[in-house]
């Protein structure tokens, strides 16, 4: 019998098959046995009547037990009923393992700790099955329009000496005993290596060669958010582009989120379906999305009844407000310099903001990509670090880029969690990641 993925059975009305996969439901009349089977691919039903199959399958059948690895044979027909409009009649099965009594995960609602305990039976769950799905598209749509638009993968360190986005926020661990009692060397003596937060820093020694180049990995935060959008450990995507400003710097943003929510709408109709995501907002994804400064949104929120001061930081709740505003996402722009990162450039127009912009997701998704463009002179670069209190010495080799051939350039980075969760319509990114890592949680 022809081996096949279910997802790909339609190719074999008629015929024979033999299929792999997990029992993932059943019941019998006693005389038919409906056996519910998912392989990863896809979901189908195979019925079997005791009238036609051997003694040994049947009371294989009415061995099984819930989330048993089988190997199936049975003839493939059309089904208007069955949700894919294929089912199979039931001419054999094989039992590969069968499963201990009692699957953890039943038919009944579960509390979020119970089902993140269990995270590593959890996945096999249909809504967590989507998830991935969408997260594998995502991928797929980041990578592809990259390439398209000549940018190279360019793989940045996650073992650092120096901070990206802040100290506060970083992971800390020995690192040998490197540079201790030296007080020259590279991360000052003190034997430390940090886990990266963002590529960033290294990706802009990477355009000064490829010209425009992306990264994609795990990132780290230390940050104590308890928060529904904030993890210790996610996947970031950082591009960076060399002679790209800042308006242009948001083109190359708006068309990205464009392609992902495209990709997202073409290939993932039954995925959305079963996370239940009403797609029309999704469906309103389209450029041009809606620019303010941070000025401009200061003074909407304040219109909307907020207190918030004139050089304020946006926080979760004003994000939340703004983006039920529209029905795109956002671009807030320029905010003052002192909320934000040492490498941001200034606007020459008002100093005291500078050339960048947070991506706010619309229904109350909230900020999704973090960019701007970046300080290309060396002078006002080392006037910016000493500034934040940075140590220069470890810094010097992303001074030194600023030193040969500087350029105007600009970049950003997204969230794949928190585009995952909009994407999905889901309340908390923990469920948009394999593994959740969070403040109160390292395991499974
Ligand atoms: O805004 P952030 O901190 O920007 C940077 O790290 C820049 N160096 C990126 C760049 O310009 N190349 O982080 C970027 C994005 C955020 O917009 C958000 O989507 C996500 O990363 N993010 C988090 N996602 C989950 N959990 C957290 N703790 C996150 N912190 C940031
Ligand atoms: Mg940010």
């Amino acid at each position: 019998m022809t081996p096949s993925l279910i997802s790909r059975i339609h190719q074999f009305v008629g015929q024979e098959v033999q299929l792999q996969g997990w029992a993932f439901n059943f019941r019998s009349s006693g005389k038919i046995f409906f056996l519910q089977l998912r392989d990863g691919s896809a979901r189908v039903q195979i019925v079997y009547s005791k009238a036609d199959v051997s003694e040994e399958t049947w009371s294989a059948l009415e061995s099984l037990r819930l989330e048993s690895s089988v190997r199936v044979f049975g003839r493939v027909k059309e089904d208007a009923r069955a949700p894919s409009g294929f089912e199979l009649d039931g001419l054999g099965l094989e039992i590969i393992s069968i499963a201990a009594d009692e699957y953890p995960i039943g038919k009944k609602d579960h509390g979020p700790d119970f089902l993140l305990d269990n995270r590593h039976l959890w996945l096999r769950s249909e809504k967590q099955w989507a998830v991935q799905r969408v997260r594998d598209t995502i991928i797929m749509a980041t990578y592809n329009y990259f390439h398209e638009n000549d940018f190279v993968k360019f793989d940045t360190p996650i073992l650092t000496p120096t901070s990206c986005e802040g100290t506060t926020e970083l992971f800390e661990m020995d690192y040998f005993d490197m540079g201790k009692g030296e007080p020259e060397a590279v991360n000052v003596g003190t034997g430390k290596a940090y886990l990266s937060q963002s590529g960033q820093l290294y990706l802009e020694a990477g355009i000064m060669s490829l010209g425009r180049a992306f990264d994609f990995g795990p990132v780290f935060r230390a940050e104590k958010s308890k928060t529904r959008r904030h993890l210790t450990e996610f996947w970031m995507m950082d591009a960076e582009a060399a002679f790209v400003e800042h308006v242009e710097n948001m083109q190359i943003q708006e068309g990205l989120i464009c392609r992902i929510v495209h990709d997202v709408l073409a290939n993932c109709q039954h995925e959305l379906k079963v996370l239940e995501r009403d797609t029309k907002p999704l469906e309103a994804v389209q450029a041009p999305f809606v620019h303010m400064t941070h000025q401009e949104a200061i003074a909407k929120l304040r219109e909307l009844g907020s207190d918030i001061g004139d050089m304020d930081d946006l926080g979760a709740d004003d994000e939340t407000i703004l983006t039920q505003q529209f029905d795109r996402p956002i671009f807030i722009e320029k905010y003052p310099a002192a909320v934000k990162a040492f490498y941001m450039k200034r606007d020459p127009l008002n100093p005291e903001f500078v050339l960048n912009n947070d991506m706010l997701a619309p229904e109350g998704y909230g900020e999704i990509i973090g960019g701007s463009q970046r300080e290309d002179d060396y002078e006002t670069l080392l006037q910016r670090m000493h500034e934040h209190n940075l140590a220069i010495e470890p810094f010097q080799w992303y001074l030194d880029l600023r030193k040969y051939g500087s350029v105007p350039h600009s970049g950003f980075g997204y969230g794949l969690e928190r585009i995952t969760a909009w994407m999905c319509g889901l309340q908390h990114i923990r469920e948009t990641i394999p593994f959740p890592r969070l403040i109160n949680r390292l395991t499974p």
